[in-house]
């Protein structure tokens, strides 16, 4: 057993406790490896179009909370089948906002948040990832350049991009698919399968985001 698949396990049975171990690791991970993710954090803004009207992508803060909470009331109960990154209590979204360990993105269509992607850190520079798009711009190419965008974020810090996916998870898996793929490392409880992104083919500039399909 890995050391990822026994982190997963102790999650799922212990979660005080592994909950203790995520602060403690985590803000050393933020302390030992802060220059290089200010580095990726200084430029993640990223301009575009989304259907010909203005879009935009930037690392979150805490006065984005409002914005946050908003995006997840959009969102029906289906969309978490296979993946709820945290809960969304205001004090749990404030923690995600306010912790250097968590790298919260969001994805804004005219001046509204319709995306959100974020990373949480952990020892050995890994980032486990996460992505969630409003249901009415799912399917037209922006879940594809959200795991560029990731991939992109994560080879500035130097770390390894790691994820727990369901492989039930059609759009997900086949999103990844298209830019790239993923390699499998192992399997976790609950039909969840451990991932990393080749290190050789994370891209060295920022993906365009421009994204025409209606
Ligand atoms: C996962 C998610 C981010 C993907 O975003 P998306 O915008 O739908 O992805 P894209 O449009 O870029 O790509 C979707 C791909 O899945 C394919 N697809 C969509 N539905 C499918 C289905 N039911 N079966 C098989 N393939 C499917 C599309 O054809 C496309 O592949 P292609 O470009 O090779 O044709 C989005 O669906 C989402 O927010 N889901 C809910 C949250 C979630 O599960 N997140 C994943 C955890 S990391």
């Amino acid at each position: 057993m890995t050391i990822d698949q026994f982190a997963y396990k102790l999650k799922q049975h212990c979660g005080p406790l592994f909950k203790v171990a995520e602060v403690i690791c985590g803000y050393g991970v933020a302390f030992l490896h802060g220059k290089r993710i200010r580095e990726a954090l200084d430029q993640a803004e990223q301009s575009g179009t989304i259907r010909g009207n203005a879009a935009r992508i930037r690392a979150l803060v805490p006065g984005d909370i409002y914005a946050l909470l908003a995006f997840y009331e959009t969102l029906p109960e289906g969309h978490f089948k296979y993946f709820r990154p945290h809960g969304f209590a205001r004090r749990d979204v404030e923690k995600v906002l306010a912790r250097p360990y968590y790298l919260a993105y969001g994805l804004f269509l005219e001046g509204e948040l319709v995306g959100y992607s974020l990373f949480k850190l952990y020892p050995g520079k890994k980032a486990f990832f996460g992505r969630m798009l409003s249901t009415k711009l799912t399917g037209c190419g922006l879940g594809k350049y959200l795991s560029l965008y990731l991939q992109w974020q994560s080879r500035i810090m130097g770390f390894k991009m790691r994820g727990t996916i369901n492989l039930q998870n059609s759009p997900s898996v086949a999103s990844h698919q298209a830019v790239g793929g993923f390699e499998i490392l192992g399997d976790l409880p609950n039909g969840y399968t451990l991932i990393e992104f080749p290190a050789d083919l994370m891209p060295t500039e920022p993906p365009v985001l421009d994204v025409r399909l209606e």
